[in-house]
């Protein structure tokens, strides 16, 4: 008898992805939008959300909100819930980051980086936690090596994403019963990004970060959404309070070791 594939799980389920307007979660909304789900993404810039919504195709809603106000992000997950239904998958994966010495940051401007990445990510999932569909749904957060690689100019997402990943872990243990799963996904220097577009700016500095990679290279934007598929899928139906590398190997320390580009 034919098989149904895992991710034909996805057709017409919930999925809410904070951050989802650009970049690396925008590519895993695009990749939940062709298994058919209806995907509802936020951003801060209204303009921005439009276009996303408009690429993900007619079963998809742009919402604008800052995941650092709570109200305004309560009246999007709201307005999701009346299109969609009760959220299935919920994904927190607004960032900020900037390049600068602890020394060259003001208290504001650390304080910024931690509000968007920590405080935004417990926004998020705890205001989706009550739109969930229940037992079966999957919460994902977007983290970065950063919480587990100390790395200079980079102390405010260093400390956030660390903070972020012990909150995800946490969630898990506290969700669990309920039979709500928890999981981080962590990527490292992945193409085509906002992010390292502002963290390896030129060729150079490209062609750098990809060799301290054992996989050698730059990963991809649906190599990220593949992994954000799996673990939100009957597949992981046992995983739960995991930080998943999705990084070419880039975090095992052994990527200190030059082995040529
Ligand atoms: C020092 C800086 C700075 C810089 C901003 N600030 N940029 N300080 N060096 N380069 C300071 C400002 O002076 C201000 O402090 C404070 O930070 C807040 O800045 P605002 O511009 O007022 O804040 P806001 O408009 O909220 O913008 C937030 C932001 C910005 C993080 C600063 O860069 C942003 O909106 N980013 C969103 C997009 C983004 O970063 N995408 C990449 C995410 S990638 P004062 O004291 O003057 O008030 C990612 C993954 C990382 O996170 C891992 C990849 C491997």
């Amino acid at each position: 008898m034919m098989q149904t594939h895992p991710w034909s799980g996805f057709a017409n389920a919930h999925v809410f992805v904070a951050g989802g307007t650009s970049g690396i979660n925008l590519g895993i909304a695009r990749a939940f939008a062709r298994c058919g789900a209806k995907v509802a993404v936020l951003g801060r810039n209204p303009e921005k959300a439009a276009n996303a919504a408009a690429e993900l195709g007619p079963q998809a809603l742009g919402l604008a909100a800052d995941v650092r106000d709570p109200q305004a992000l309560g009246a999007a997950l709201e307005k999701a819930v009346e299109a969609f239904g009760p959220i299935d998958v919920l994904i927190s994966g607004a960032a900020g980051n900037f390049l600068a010495a602890a020394t060259d940051m003001s208290c504001n401007a650390f304080k910024t980086v931690v509000d968007i990445d920590l405080l935004g990510t417990f926004n998020v999932v705890r205001l989706g936690h009550q739109h969930l569909r229940g037992a079966g749904s999957s919460v994902l957060t977007i983290s970065a090596p950063q919480a587990s690689i100390p790395t200079p100019l980079q102390s405010h997402a260093c400390a956030a994403k660390a903070g972020m990943e012990m909150l995800t872990r946490t969630l898990a243990v506290e969700w669990g019963r309920q039979g709500i799963r928890v999981n981080a996904l962590v990527p490292g220097p992945i193409g085509d990004t906002e992010g390292m577009r502002r963290l390896a700016p030129d060729d150079e500095s490209t062609k750098r970060t990809a060799s301290l990679v054992p996989l050698g290279r730059y990963g991809t934007l649906e190599e990220v959404a593949n992994a954000a598929l799996f673990l939100s899928s009957p597949l992981a139906s046992y995983i739960s309070g995991t930080v998943l590398n999705v990084d070419g190997g880039y975090s095992q320390g052994g990527a200190m070791f030059r082995m040529g580009a």
